[in-house]
């Protein structure tokens, strides 16, 4: 077992690499060629990378692709997806343009608000700690100025404090829970900042003028959004939805209904549906260089809101139109944090016509509806494995470190034959043999 080392974070990244080398790694000579294949060229671009979190060794590349032809409110955009996994892109193309040819897509930002807690735990009677609360409120806001004076400027800052008595759940448990409105910023450090001085404030002013110990807990920000809404649909005459792979658009209407409310019921079904939806919002939120935890969390906790994890997203036949939409909090940024710093996020942002957080939160969801268009379309036609498979293929040809010559042979023979993961291998050694 190999010893702990103290004052690693201090090393330089060679002395780090190299000591990493020296302990786990067998063949080092090939492990630190790789690692150093990955290094930026470019030294202050490879420093920004390296300064933007710790112990930074090298890059982990992920592929940066496009999903053009995104018609969102008659706008049309190309959209960035951080991603690994293939025939996403794809997924979220192909729905694009499906989608563009009937009218595109339409979204609207329902609400704004973030919410920070400040936890704490009050042994006295809870109507005193009432009385003081509103007594003090204006001096927590107040005490912030400093903090919020340019958010306010802009026209953000605290929405509203409130006292949340939560002692039926866990003896002696208060909460300030806060609002915001952070408006082109994510937020968290504004919110965390303004958490903490109301924490001090609420100390302080509690050892002056409140009978019984009040403890502090802790201060944050949360990542659960209820009230950060965002709503995305799509819809048209049932009769449209005929295309290439739609032969009967009113029996795919109702399949695809039917696999929503499933999707509605059956958190089995549930959990997988909105990993597709997550396939397209991760992808874009990471683009975009925003933090796709919080995203998830958030989306995940606002999935189970009525104590059952549930899809995200609905589908409803009235009046022969078929509509499908999707509601989902998102608390996104495109001011701050990477978004000025990393330049493939600048890049990815300038892709998008510089959106507001307010454009970014319609772009995300559409992007998550639109992958949840695709891949529901696909399981309840061709099933999913026929253009997965497909877009897999190149994954399978690289594994086997396929020349172009071989991969433009069975790409090509590959256009008529199902592709699975044997077919493929064998289609590589016949070729080989020959
Ligand atoms: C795969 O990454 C995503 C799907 O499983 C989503 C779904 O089943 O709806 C295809």
């Amino acid at each position: 077992m190999p010893n702990i080392i103290s004052g690693f974070s201090k090393l330089t990244k060679s002395e780090k690499i190299e000591w990493l080398l020296d302990t786990y790694f067998k063949d080092k000579d090939s492990s630190r060629t790789l690692v150093k294949r990955y290094w930026n060229s470019d030294e202050k671009l490879q420093k920004l990378h390296d300064e933007f979190i710790e112990n930074t060794i090298t890059n982990y590349y992920l592929p940066l692709g496009v999903a053009p032809n995104f018609l969102i409110n008659g706008t049309l955009y190309a959209i960035p997806m951080a991603i690994e996994e293939s025939s996403v892109v794809a997924a979220a193309s192909k729905a694009a343009k499906f989608w563009y040819e009937r009218g595109g897509f339409k979204t609207e930002v329902i609400s704004t608000e973030k919410i920070g807690q400040v936890h704490f735990t009050y042994a006295g009677g809870s109507s005193d700690l009432e009385v003081f609360f509103n007594t003090v409120k204006p001096k927590l806001i107040s005490a912030t100025a400093e903090i919020t004076k340019n958010m306010k400027r802009r026209g953000g800052g605290i929405l509203d404090i409130e006292l949340k008595n939560k002692t039926e759940d866990l003896n002696n448990y208060y909460q300030l829970h806060a609002t915001f409105e952070t408006l082109d910023a994510m937020g968290a450090n504004f919110i965390n900042s303004c958490l903490e001085q109301f924490a001090q404030t609420l100390k302080r002013e509690a050892e002056l003028s409140l009978d019984g110990d009040l403890d502090l807990i802790m201060s944050i920000l949360s990542n659960y959004v209820p009230n950060c809404l965002v709503r995305a649909e799509v819809s048209c005459p049932i009769s449209e939805l005929k295309s290439k792979d739609i032969a009967n658009p009113d029996l795919f209407a109702e399949k695809f209904k039917q696999a929503v409310n499933i999707a509605e019921i059956e958190t089995y079904r549930a959990v997988t549906h909105n990993k597709g939806i997550m396939n397209g919002i991760d992808a874009v939120v990471l683009a975009t260089g925003n933090d796709f935890r919080a995203v998830e969390a958030g989306v995940h906790a606002y999935a189970s809101r009525n104590g059952k994890y549930t899809s995200l997203t609905h589908c409803s036949i009235e009046n022969n139109t078929f509509k499908f939409w999707i509601e989902i909090p998102l608390a996104l940024g495109t001011v701050g944090g990477l978004t000025s710093l990393h330049p493939l996020v600048k890049f990815s942002l300038d892709m998008l016509n510089k959106p507001t957080a307010k454009d970014l939160m319609q772009i995300v969801a559409v992007a998550g509806l639109a992958q949840n268009f695709a891949a529901v379309k696909s399981l309840t036609t061709t099933g999913i494995q026929e253009g997965h498979m497909k877009m897999h293929l190149m994954n399978i040809l690289n594994q086997f470190e396929a020349t172009s010559e071989e991969k433009i042979k069975i790409v090509e023979h590959f256009k008529t034959h199902v592709v699975t993961h044997s077919a493929v291998v064998e289609a590589i050694e016949n070729i080989r043999i020959k």
